[in-house]
């Protein structure tokens, strides 16, 4: 590598954006004894980084844009970290006036994949690398190691994957940093990877309400609860955040956290692509969909009150001892729909695979989800195993092991659907996973009805299952049969 220009020590790396990430990261590369380059468009946070976490590593300071570019070793490898959108279009418009050909620049944001393949384009007409990554695992991921999904070229992936490997999180031996393929598949990865944690998420809350509502456990009793289920095959991050969320008492008023926190979800838009690529690819992504929905009608208050005020509120009354939720079949049932999130989501990879002509090695994906990111749990060694086992599997969920666990998790789900749904506790996620599984078991189901609809709304023609051919039944006239493509 080449040295640099400007004064003072070079830099390996140099990290834009000093939000908690980007801090955090900057932190975790010079902690690991790269010489980092910081710069925030807010000159404040970098002053305040290097004077709270400057005596953990090589931090270097940057005022401007240039000065950074002047400091760095060629060819420069720059990390961005600031808000996927506007902001970063507006950050790579800035560097491109100071970078040169042959430097690689890294989006660390959460961007979607096409933003990624439009800025790639972008870039490659100046000489410049793009790779887009997927960094998950929030801020203490940043800082202890996070899970790193990377598209891009392996010329320019072969540039910055040293550093990033070095920083990233490890399960085992592995490391949960790989390039998963082209332009915008590292960020396409990490959408899909979003919309899991959504329906995760999602399918964890309700079993939450339905234990608080249902049951006479208690806020405590259900923190124990998911203390104990996260020993087991269904321990994960997530189980584990929402045990300490349960747990949980408000210091202001000593209540259980859960009672004050408002019910209005945000999102910042990742489980919504995943859910919009489901949806353009043809993808029954059930929970997933579910669980943006979940989120966009607890912001909905004025139409909340309106229908609450209309219809009368829900109230829902605890079960007398011995007829409350079975806590086997909660834990089941919640595993099934964990089980149905993954299998969705790497149905959605695949998908677009097809779509796009490419291949993603979905071993591997899910090995870069083992540890570091939001949705790391012991599930997804059975999973890996799925894969590795049947690749060629033509659903998921088909193959064993994952096979097991939806077969057991169907009926235990099917009782706790049974017992919100008789009580009123919504349960958009579970019965929706549910109502997937039914489906997919049902050998004919309702859609008959649809082609016999679409048939006589719009001659759009049917198939049927004693004959071969596509017929149309003059509905408007003689009701006679004809073949459409005889
Ligand atoms: C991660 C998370 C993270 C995500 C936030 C909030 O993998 O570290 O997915 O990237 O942005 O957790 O996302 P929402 O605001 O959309 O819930």
């Amino acid at each position: 590598m080449n040295t640099p220009d400007g004064d003072g020590p070079p830099a390996d790396v140099a990290v834009i954006g000093l939000g908690v990430m980007g801090a955090n990261l900057a932190r975790n590369l010079a902690r690991h004894g790269h010489r980092v380059a910081v710069h925030d468009r807010l000159p404040a946070k970098g002053t305040a980084l290097l004077a709270q976490h400057g005596h953990e590593g090589h931090l270097l300071l940057t005022g401007t844009l240039r000065e950074l570019s002047a400091r760095l070793t060629r060819p420069r490898r720059v990390l961005l970290l600031v808000p996927a959108g506007a902001a970063t279009d507006a950050a790579i418009d800035a560097l491109t006036d100071v970078l040169e050909p042959g430097d690689v620049l890294v989006d660390c944001g959460n961007a979607h994949a096409d933003d990624t393949e439009r800025r790639a384009a972008v870039l490659r007409s100046r000489g410049l690398h793009l790779v887009g990554a997927g960094v998950s695992g929030g801020e203490e991921g940043a800082l202890r190691g996070p899970s790193i999904m990377a598209g891009g070229t392996e010329h320019a992936w072969d540039a910055v994957r040293p550093l990033l490997e070095s920083v990233a999180a490890r399960a085992g031996t592995a490391v949960c940093c790989a390039r998963v393929g082209p332009g915008g598949t590292g960020h396409f990865a990490k959408t899909v990877h979003n919309g899991i944690e959504y329906a995760v998420m999602q399918a964890l809350a309700e079993t939450c309400d339905l234990v608080l509502r249902r049951t006479d456990r208690g806020h405590t009793g259900l923190a124990d609860l998911l203390t104990r289920w996260n020993k087991g095959r269904l321990g994960s991050y997530l189980v584990a955040l929402t045990a300490a969320a349960a747990a949980r008492v408000d210091p202001v008023t000593g209540t259980p956290f859960l009672d004050v926190v408002d019910d209005a979800a945000h999102q910042l838009g990742t489980g919504r692509w995943a859910a919009q690529a489901a949806l353009d690819l043809g993808v029954p992504a059930a929970p997933l969909t579910q669980a943006v929905f979940a989120r966009s009608l607890s912001r909905d208050r004025e139409g909340r009150a309106a229908v609450r005020g209309a219809l009368g509120p829900l109230r829902v009354t605890r079960a007398r001892s011995g007829a409350e939720p079975a806590e086997t079949d909660l834990h089941d049932g919640l595993l099934a729909a964990t089980a149905v999130a993954y299998a969705q989501g790497l149905d959605t990879v695949r998908a677009a695979d097809a779509a796009r002509g490419r291949v993603t090695d979905l071993v591997r994906l899910t090995g870069l989800w083992r540890a570091g990111c939001v949705i790391r749990g012991r599930l997804l060694d059975q999973i890996a195993d799925t894969l590795a086992a049947r690749p060629d599997t033509p659903h998921l969920l088909a193959a064993e092991p994952l096979a097991h666990i939806v077969r057991t998790g169907t009926e235990a789900l099917r009782r706790v659907v049974l017992d919100a749904v008789a009580t009123g506790v919504p349960v958009p996620a579970l019965a929706s996973v549910l109502s997937h599984l039914d489906q997919l078991r049902t050998p004919r189901l309702a859609t008959a009805m649809v082609q016999a609809q679409r048939d006589a709304m719009g001659a759009h023609g049917y198939r049927r299952v004693d004959r071969v051919g596509t017929y149309h039944t003059r509905w408007n006239g003689d009701g006679a049969e004809i073949r459409l493509d005889a």
